[in-house]
């Protein structure tokens, strides 16, 4: 059992930046190829030269292009992700569809591009980046919770109907990441809090969690990276959380 990719072909949607440029250089390291996909055509490229891959502009709200695609990956993140906070009642139907399109129904056509070929080789890893919020609601995020539930389940029939082809599918939950979305909600929770920046991880952000720190997107990239790995191989239909106690 080994933790090395060489020789896997992995495919990090959101690759740009964030979460998903820190996985797409995790799994560069243990040897994998890494395809960076992501609406950001130049930013995809960018890693994608860092990590000696290739870079593929793809918007997922282009769901039509999604439902003939066939992939050839050994290994699937599903990342790519967007935030919209508002009370339901003023929520604008089109943002929540646009949540759900990018955050659970592009990770199912991805699924379904990616399995016939995991299935041929009986081996493929299938990682889905959620979040606290695939398993414990916050207000004002109805669409974000919901996507984030529902690639949850996503996930677990993906395990189970992978199981007996060699196909993993876990989740990943992370709290609060240090990424530039992140970085931006503290000045917004700042103003709307009437606090000083310097208080908005404290005292709103990081109120439930045992560790008073931002997750690093490092710690993120080395769990999805081992979670791909052959010594993951009996990790199936979980969720894996990494919040610092946010959860307990
Ligand atoms: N940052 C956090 O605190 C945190 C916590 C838990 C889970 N997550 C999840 O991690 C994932 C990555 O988040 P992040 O913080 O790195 O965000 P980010 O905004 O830094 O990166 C998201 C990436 O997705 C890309 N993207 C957005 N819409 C797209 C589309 N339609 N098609 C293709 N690419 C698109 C963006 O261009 C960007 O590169 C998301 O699924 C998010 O829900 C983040």
């Amino acid at each position: 059992m080994s933790g090395s990719l060489s020789g896997r072909r992995a495919l990090v949607t959101g690759g740009a930046g964030g979460l998903g440029s820190a996985t797409a250089r995790a799994v560069a390291a243990r040897g994998a190829y890494v395809i960076v996909a992501d609406r950001d055509g130049a930013g995809a490229a960018a890693v994608a030269a860092e990590v000696g891959g290739e870079s593929w502009e793809l918007d997922l709200l282009d769901t039509s292009a999604l439902e003939s695609l066939t992939l050839d990956v050994d290994i699937l993140v599903n990342n790519a992700g967007i935030q919209t906070i508002s009370p339901i009642e003023d929520f604008d139907p089109a943002a929540f569809r646009r949540i759900l399109t990018i955050m659970l129904e592009a990770p199912f056509l991805l699924v379904r591009a990616a399995l016939p070929h995991m299935y041929a080789q009986g081996h493929g890893r299938i990682i889905n980046m959620s979040s606290i919020h695939g398993l414990r609601a916050s207000s004002f995020k109805s669409a974000y919770v919901s996507a984030k539930h529902g690639l949850e389940g996503l996930s677990k029939v993906t395990a189970r109907e992978g199981g007996a082809h060699g196909v993993t599918s876990n989740c990943v939950n992370p709290g609060y990441v240090r990424t530039p979305l992140v970085e931006g909600q503290v000045a917004d929770q700042a103003k709307t809090h009437g606090i000083p920046e310097s208080q908005v991880l404290g005292e709103v952000m990081l109120a439930n969690s045992a560790i008073k720190r931002l997750v690093e997107p490092d710690e993120v990239a080395g769990l999805v990276a081992w979670l791909a790995s052959d010594q993951a191989a009996m990790v199936t239909g979980a969720s894996y959380v990494m919040d610092g106690g946010w959860t307990a």
